[in-house]
């Protein structure tokens, strides 16, 4: 708990309103800015349903100074948490520029507003696909970075730019979150996952399969070298994310210098082990096909989380079942008009 206000960049997407009800829960006050390209304003109605109580809302694009410099005025703002940017991998090689104009150029504009404003701690929204095909798993902080994606790269070119700028100036204070795979929804269903077109993840597509959106799930290999053949990853509930980001936040106020963090939960679950859980919390079977590999994957991935422990006293609570139970929650309330969208 601090004084001064929060910025939360993205703050009406799927993490980032996750993220304002944490902050908000904890006594923080919170000024979001968001340009609606993948999400919507009434997100604002259902934080302030969750929490009591209403963030300051802009509809702003973080590469845009004048606004952004217009908003910074109005508010005593002691931080920002930057969740804005493009995230899907497929669309970033099609489009890159797209992606390092909005991902790379979205965060230089911001930490350049920052500065002049004196505002040095951040928080980044990084991935654990920086680390592409890891030799090992689980995958630590110190793994080499390997992206494969010009949407990774977006994140890696951020990562490097945030360590010169805190190098050339000591008083910034950054962390930098590497997310695994997050997935779930507050458990009120209130705000959830609701992706515009195809879900690029596995449980938002599970849930629109299992509500009768689509006809089936297409498994992609089912020859890994798995205990069941398909590919392992690390799903972290948006909820322990979300309390994630309130521990580096804690840490940076409270004086602690810059770090790179994983924020996973350590475990590792199969497709097959997701859609099992799905279905016990939807009460019914999934269609499944299997399909091939597709480029890229690969069979297992998950974070060694202990740093997170050690530097943020922070670690998962919730389980691969509370993320089903909550995604699928959120999924039949918006199935009724009542969540995102
Ligand atoms: N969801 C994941 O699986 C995942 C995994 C690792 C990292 N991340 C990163 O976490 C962050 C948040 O992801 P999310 O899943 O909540 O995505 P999201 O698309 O739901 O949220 C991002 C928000 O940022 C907004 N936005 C995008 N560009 C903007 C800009 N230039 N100015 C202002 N607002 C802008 C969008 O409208 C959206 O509301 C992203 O940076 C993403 O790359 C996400």
């Amino acid at each position: 708990m601090s004084t001064g206000e929060i910025l939360v960049t993205g703050g009406t997407g799927f993490i980032g309103s996750h993220c304002c009800v944490s902050l908000m829960k904890q006594g923080y006050r919170v000024v979001v800015v968001d340009n609606l390209s993948n999400s919507d304003a009434g997100v604002i109605d259902r934080i302030a349903s969750i929490t009591g109580s209403r963030p300051a809302f802009y509809i702003a694009d973080v590469r845009n100074a004048d606004e952004m410099d217009r908003v910074l005025r109005r508010h005593d703002i002691s931080a920002a948490i930057h969740f804005a940017g493009l995230k899907a991998v497929g669309e970033s090689v099609a489009v890159p520029l797209r992606y390092f104009d909005n991902n790379v150029g979205g965060t230089i504009a911001l930490c350049q507003v920052l500065n002049t404003h004196g505002i040095k701690r951040l928080i980044f929204s990084s991935s654990a696909t920086v680390y592409g095909a890891p030799d090992r798993v689980p995958v630590a902080e110190d793994a080499p970075l390997r992206p494969a994606s010009p949407y990774g790269h977006s994140k890696a070119m951020v990562e490097q730019i945030l360590a010169d700028l805190s190098h050339a100036d000591p008083e910034w204070r950054i962390g930098i979150l590497r997310y695994f795979n997050p997935a779930g929804a507050h458990e009120s269903g209130l705000i959830g996952e609701s992706p515009r077109g195809t879900p690029n993840n596995l449980v938002p597509f599970l849930a629109q399969v299992a509500a009768g959106q689509r006809d089936a799930l297409n498994i992609f290999g089912n020859d890994y070298p798995t205990p069941d053949g398909t590919g392992i990853r690390d799903y972290i509930h948006v909820m322990d994310l979300a309390e994630g980001h309130c521990a580096a936040l804690e840490a940076l106020l409270q004086g602690q210098p810059g770090f790179t963090v994983n924020l996973g939960s350590g475990r590792g679950h199969s497709v097959l082990d997701v859609v099992r859980a799905f279905e016990a919390a939807c009460g019914h079977a999934i269609p499944c096909h299997h399909a091939p590999r597709r480029a890229g994957d690969v069979a297992e991935y998950y974070a060694d989380p202990s740093r997170a422990m050690t530097l943020l006293g922070w670690e998962s609570r919730r389980d691969l079942e509370s993320i089903c139970r909550d995604a699928w929650h959120s999924q039949c309330r918006q199935s009724n008009g009542a969540s995102q969208r």
